[in-house]
């Protein structure tokens, strides 16, 4: 049997970090996807084919797919092949441990509709194991696509909502420029921007600042509201380098968009030692942002915002 299923990434609009103390969040699935192709075998042999450069997040994936025991007896090639950029703030670790999930249930199940609560919670234990403390917002976004205003309450109550409005024609003036791969992965970062709120280094008033200025991109783009929006997102790119989980290469792309006309912050968990990972920018001119992130050799893509989540693309017996 072949399963082969596939996973948006995700940009958080605003609230990163946040989240992770219980502050709100708004995540959306972008349409760069990472595909998971699952092909069993009968000699129990695993073998795995990745340019998501991480064998050991899928081993732990595998590992907590219980019920994917049945099809873990027979064996399986497992291929993973990503549009999304690795290990740069667009939930590549998630989406990658959503895609194992549901290709192990869906081939050892035999049933091709996919329990979404199942496997977002499965992706959640892998995410935990990778990352620590993890708010679950990453998972929650890949798994159900579209827009999201995410909240964990407390460990057993994520809440979320699925935003039912779009982003008009007139704003969609959304880019994705990476500024490379972070040294420092999500979990460091998450347990950086602890030990700065637990030393006093950073008072809690900046949580409750970000919930402030997330509350205002929502209504910036439910309204329509472009002001509202551009003023807010760069309001959060301070807060973020208040935190500091911005490096300062990133900083200064941020100000050369800025300088040009545009916002841009940093989407994710960040990195200081060198570069930042993704930053979500908002342009009204593409040649603008094309010319900045070719002077600096960095990949750039317009984001169309609110993909489809996981979903299984084909099965052959
Ligand atoms: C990572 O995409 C977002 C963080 O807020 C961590 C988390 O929510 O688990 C930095």
């Amino acid at each position: 049997m072949q399963v082969k299923a596939s996973v948006p990434g995700k940009i958080i609009l605003s609230g990163e970090h946040a989240v992770v103390y219980g502050k709100p969040a708004i995540a959306a699935a972008v349409d760069k996807r990472l595909t998971v192709t699952l092909q069993s075998r009968n000699d129990g042999k695993k073998i795995i084919q990745t340019d998501a450069d991480d064998t050991k997040l899928i081993d732990a994936a595998i590992k907590v797919v219980k019920n994917g025991l049945e099809m873990q007896k027979k064996g399986f090639d497992l291929n993973v092949k990503s549009e999304i950029p690795i290990g740069a703030g667009m939930g590549s670790s998630a989406a990658v441990a959503v895609a194992v999930a549901a290709t192990l249930v869906v081939a050892s199940t035999g049933q091709s509709k996919l329990d979404l609560e199942k496997i977002n919670k499965l992706a959640y234990e892998v995410e935990r194991i990778q990352h620590g403390t993890p708010s679950g917002i990453d998972n929650f976004t890949v798994t159900f696509g579209g827009f999201l205003w995410y909240r964990k309450e407390l460990e057993f109550l994520k809440t979320f909502w699925k935003l039912q409005f779009k982003v008009t024609k007139d704003m969609q003036h959304f880019y994705l420029i990476n500024t490379g791969k972070p040294v420092e992965t999500t979990g460091e970062m998450v347990k950086m921007v602890k030990q700065k709120l637990e030393t006093a280094d950073l008072t809690l008033e900046v949580l409750h600042d970000i919930e402030g200025v997330t509350k205002k991109v929502l209504l910036g783009i439910r309204g329509e509201d472009e002001k509202l929006l551009l003023s807010s997102m760069s309001e959060n790119e301070r807060l973020l380098e208040k935190l500091g989980v911005v490096g300062e290469f990133a900083k200064n792309i941020v100000q050369e968009i800025e300088q040009s006309g545009g916002v841009a912050k940093i989407s994710g968990a960040g990195g200081v030692k060198d570069r930042s990972g993704i930053l979500l920018v908002y342009h009204k001119d593409k040649n603008t942002v094309a010319k900045i992130a070719k002077k600096h050799n960095l990949d750039w893509f317009p984001a169309k915002l609110g993909a489809e989540g996981v979903r299984i693309e084909s099965i052959e017996a």
